[in-house]
């Protein structure tokens, strides 16, 4: 008898340690948490600051952003309508904060974004020549990118240069310039930051019409002997299904062109969609209608927990290409930062996020750390 039970007994012993191992190991990533340690080996983790953020006011997002982000993205103070305000007018005040913090908590400093057709200060919008705008553009580079130097990590050098079939936007970068002024905007930024990343940022574009758009105008770029570095799909997205499938073939088709690709912009929206409304006139008409705003107090646990599945199921294809994924960088830092609760209407109560009003990591974040937790304990 002594000599049957003996295995059995060093089996149920060995299964108990191994048990009790796992347990440890989850237990050390639990002690390290915060999400930059537990995608340490995978991407970095952003997140987009406003400017309370920056000027270290907001006394929650204060102790939460060293602890949990190793990137940052300022969400508004490096475009063009505050930092340049006048032709010769620059306001840097903020932009240098940001650097001071991201080095500060030695963190991935992106600069956001030096050509946009939006939120351009009013004098540009004004400019009626080729000449004028040529000049406004190199000067705005030159100052803005050689001014942090080795201070910024990457730009988001173009943003949003793209239409939804792929074709390139009507902007009056378009309109004077042509269509050249995406790799001139570029040629100026590899001269003026020779030691920064430089991106091409926009939304859509895993959609496979929008995608082919962003891959022949980064083809054009690499073609005219010009630097790009990565390509920024934003990553704006909704509760009613994130399209897996477009995102997983738009890993693969970017980074196949030898560059990084990464998630810039990532947040999930749970309200209703006005451009699914027939005839929806996104400011006017819904504005304070609760059927737009469903959740005005608490999101329900059942959207809470749908909410949950789909960033589970986006960090699982995250880590599947974690090799051609250098960062995913969420827009804000918790759901009372969104902006979100102000577009496509206002004043909404919106929850994209991982953490909520309160700064509190939702179950969306534990089911995201749980994403590398199955990957470690089944390693
Ligand atoms: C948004 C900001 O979050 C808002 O505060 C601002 O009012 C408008 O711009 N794509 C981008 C970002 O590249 O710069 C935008 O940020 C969101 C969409």
């Amino acid at each position: 008898m002594y000599h049957i039970k003996q295995p059995i007994a060093y089996l149920i012993i060995l299964v108990g340690m191994s048990f009790i191992a796992c347990k440890q190991k989850e237990v050390a990533m639990n002690e390290k948490q915060g999400l930059k340690n537990v995608f340490a080996d995978d991407f970095l983790i952003g997140a987009a600051i406003n400017a309370n953020q920056i000027l270290e006011k907001d006394a929650k997002a204060l102790p939460l952003l060293p602890q949990e982000f190793n990137s940052i993205t300022p969400e508004n103070i490096m475009k063009c309508e505050i930092i340049h305000p006048e032709w010769d007018k620059y306001n840097f005040d903020l932009a240098d904060k940001i650097v001071a913090l991201g080095h500060k908590n030695d963190m991935f400093t992106v600069g956001h974004t030096l050509v946009w057709h939006s939120q351009l200060s009013p004098f540009v919008n004004k400019i009626k020549s080729k000449d004028s705008l040529a000049l406004f553009l190199e000067n705005h580079i030159n100052t803005i990118a050689s001014r942090y130097d080795g201070k910024i990590d990457a730009w988001d050098v173009v943003n949003e240069a793209l239409n939804e079939d792929g074709t390139m936007r009507k902007s009056i970068f378009l309109n004077l310039l042509g269509d050249d002024f995406v790799t001139e905007a570029f040629r100026l930024a590899q001269k003026a930051t020779p030691n920064s990343e430089l991106y091409y940022n926009d939304y859509n574009i895993e959609q496979p019409k929008k995608r082919a758009g962003a891959i022949s105008l980064i083809k054009k770029i690499q073609a005219a002997g010009v630097r790009i570095d990565g390509v920024g799909i934003q990553g704006h997205w909704s509760i009613k299904g994130l399209p897996l499938e477009d995102i997983e073939q738009s890993i693969l088709e970017y980074s196949a062109l030898g560059i990084k690709v990464m998630f810039t912009e990532v947040d999930i929206t749970v309200l209703p969609n006005p451009w699914d409304l027939k005839g929806a006139d996104v400011n006017q008409n819904f504005e304070g209608s609760p059927m737009m705003n469903p959740y005005p107090d608490t999101l329900p646990d059942s959207v809470q927990v749908a909410l949950a599945d789909e960033y589970g199921k986006l960090f699982n294809l995250f880590l599947k290409h974690k090799d051609k994924i250098s960062r995913v960088t969420f827009w804000g830092v918790s759901d009372a930062n969104s902006w979100l609760n102000g577009w496509p209407i206002r004043g909404r109560t919106n929850y994209p996020l991982l953490f909520d009003r309160n700064y509190l990591p939702k179950p969306a974040y534990d089911k995201v750390v749980s994403t590398k937790k199955v990957k470690v304990q089944g390693s």
